[in-house]
């Protein structure tokens, strides 16, 4: 009898202290994810007006962390990093699904500053940043891919497309800026997403220059 009791404490006694490392570290997620939405919003508060490479406005970097977020997208590939304002959108929204963003820029200088912009915004451990001719580098990244943000030059918006297609999940989705310009190319890429029959597409209404969102249905 008085041996099944001590089982029992030692059992009881087990089962607390598991219980209270699993709490302990669900607490420390919890305060580390509010320290990193913190440092990621506030970076992006303050420099709301300060973006100066042809960033995309605050409320389009908004619309792809939701996207991303609402659809638990953990591997992204943007083409265009530029200084980085929509990379840190979306390296915020990978910070709460558990994904990564793999970003491709052209220009030394630019690729640098986004570098160092991620950085400060406390987000480097959520982006892959590629110094790199997405013309290349597009075509050779084995992806897969659940997200994608296309927002280099316009001009080459199709053939992107045509080379990340077959590395996006079904599921995922493919996004766009600028589609609403008549020039340039984003539109002819429009119209040719929009008459896939695998592929769902809207642009989102909010953003002055038209984001292009398309979902893939099927193979
Ligand atoms: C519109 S900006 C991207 C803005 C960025 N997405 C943001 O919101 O912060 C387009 C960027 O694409 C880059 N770019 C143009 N052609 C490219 C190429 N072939 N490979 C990689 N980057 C390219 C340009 O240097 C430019 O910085």
């Amino acid at each position: 009898m008085k041996q099944r009791r001590l089982i029992l404490m030692r059992f009881v006694g087990a089962f607390y202290m598991v219980f209270l490392a699993y709490t302990t570290l669900v607490a420390q997620q919890a305060r580390t994810q509010e320290e990193i939405d913190k440092k990621a919003s506030a970076f992006l508060d303050d420099r709301k007006e300060e973006w100066r490479y042809w960033n995309v406005p605050y409320e389009d970097g908004k619309v792809l962390y939701d996207l991303i977020i609402k659809n638990k997208y953990q591997s992204a590939l943007e083409i265009g990093t530029s200084t980085g304002h929509s990379t840190i959108w979306m390296a915020w929204a990978m910070s709460k699904t558990g994904g990564k963003v793999i970003s491709i820029e052209v220009d030394e200088g630019r690729h640098k500053t986004a570098v160092e912009n991620i950085k400060k915004a406390g987000l480097a451990d959520y982006v892959d940043a590629h110094l790199a001719d997405a013309h290349v580098l597009v075509k050779e990244l084995p992806g897969p891919f659940d997200f994608v943000f296309s927002d280099a030059d316009k001009g080459w918006y199709t053939q992107y497309f045509k080379d990340v297609e077959p590395k996006l999940k079904v599921g995922g989705c493919y996004t766009a800026h600028n589609v609403s310009n008549t020039t340039g190319g984003a539109d002819e890429f429009l119209k040719y997403i929009q008459k896939l029959p695998n592929y769902s597409t809207t642009v989102n209404a909010a953003s002055s220059s038209g984001i292009s969102i398309s979902y893939k249905k099927a193979e």
